[in-house]
């Protein structure tokens, strides 16, 4: 069904990739396979968002928890992550600013090139952002801003009072951005996995029964419509 124009415009979006294991087992496949295709997912719905005029929309790429994997599943994702770094993204053409969520320097040094390197070329683009969170963690992310203004107030350049919500926000990977409307998880689960914490204080959850590598642009319109449903309050009533 055709949809309004305008129904997606400066939405805010999150996105926990989940499932691509389930999806390669169903297939007999190895789980690696699920990530393969997950990654071409996660190209095909970044250039659907862009399309729809979304302000922001985050993937959830890689948590401080995945290491714990089997090494040869951190590993194949880790590559996925690089090629994808390095080929299949025009990230110039599609006007996008690439913002990297995550303590990095546990990564590859050529990765952590490279993602210096996009981030610093797409800085001014003007469309939409991609936040792609690697090695990231909700927890890790506040203890990270918490440091910086520790550090701060240790030096004497802030008092402990001046620490604000708004201050945190600055302190936050995404510092700048709007927090997320929605947080879409598919593949059933109904929990956040340690992501964006600081930021879905008000972000509404949606979650659908479709494994990530089945994801289509259709899936994505069906949320977005579930979101626009909503009614949200922020407290009030
Ligand atoms: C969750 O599914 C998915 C991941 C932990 C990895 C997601 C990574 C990619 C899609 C590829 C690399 C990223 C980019 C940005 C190119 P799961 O394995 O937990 O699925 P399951 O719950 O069915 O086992």
């Amino acid at each position: 069904m055709p949809h309004p124009e305008n129904f997606a415009k400066g939405l805010s979006i999150g996105i926990i990739m989940d499932g691509n294991g389930r999806w390669a087992k169903k297939q007999g496949l190895p789980r690696t396979a699920g990530h393969k295709k997950g990654a071409e997912v996660f190209q095909d719905i970044t250039r659907y968002c862009n399309e729809l005029g979304v302000e922001s929309v985050t993937f959830y790429a890689f948590s401080t928890e995945n290491w714990k994997r089997p090494y040869e599943e951190v590993g194949a994702i880790m590559r996925l992550f690089g090629e994808y770094l390095i080929k299949a993204f025009d990230y110039q053409k599609e006007n996008n600013r690439v913002v990297f969520l995550g303590e990095r320097s546990a990564l590859e040094p050529k990765h952590q090139k490279l993602m210096d390197e996009i981030e610093t070329k797409t800085a001014h683009n003007t469309g939409m952002t991609l936040n792609i969170a690697v090695n990231y963690g909700g927890r890790q992310e506040i203890v990270h801003a918490a440091q910086q203004l520790a550090r701060q107030v240790q030096e004497g350049a802030l008092a402990p009072e001046d620490i604000t919500e708004a201050l945190m926000s600055q302190h936050m990977y995404t510092h700048g951005q709007k927090d997320p409307d929605f947080i879409l998880r598919p593949s059933g689960e109904k929990r956040l996995s340690n992501f964006m914490l600081w930021q879905a204080a008000y972000s509404e959850l949606v979650e659908m029964d479709v494994l990530w590598p089945d994801f289509t642009r259709n899936d994505l319109d069906l949320a977005i419509e579930e979101f626009n449903r909503r009614s949200r309050r922020f407290g009030g009533i």
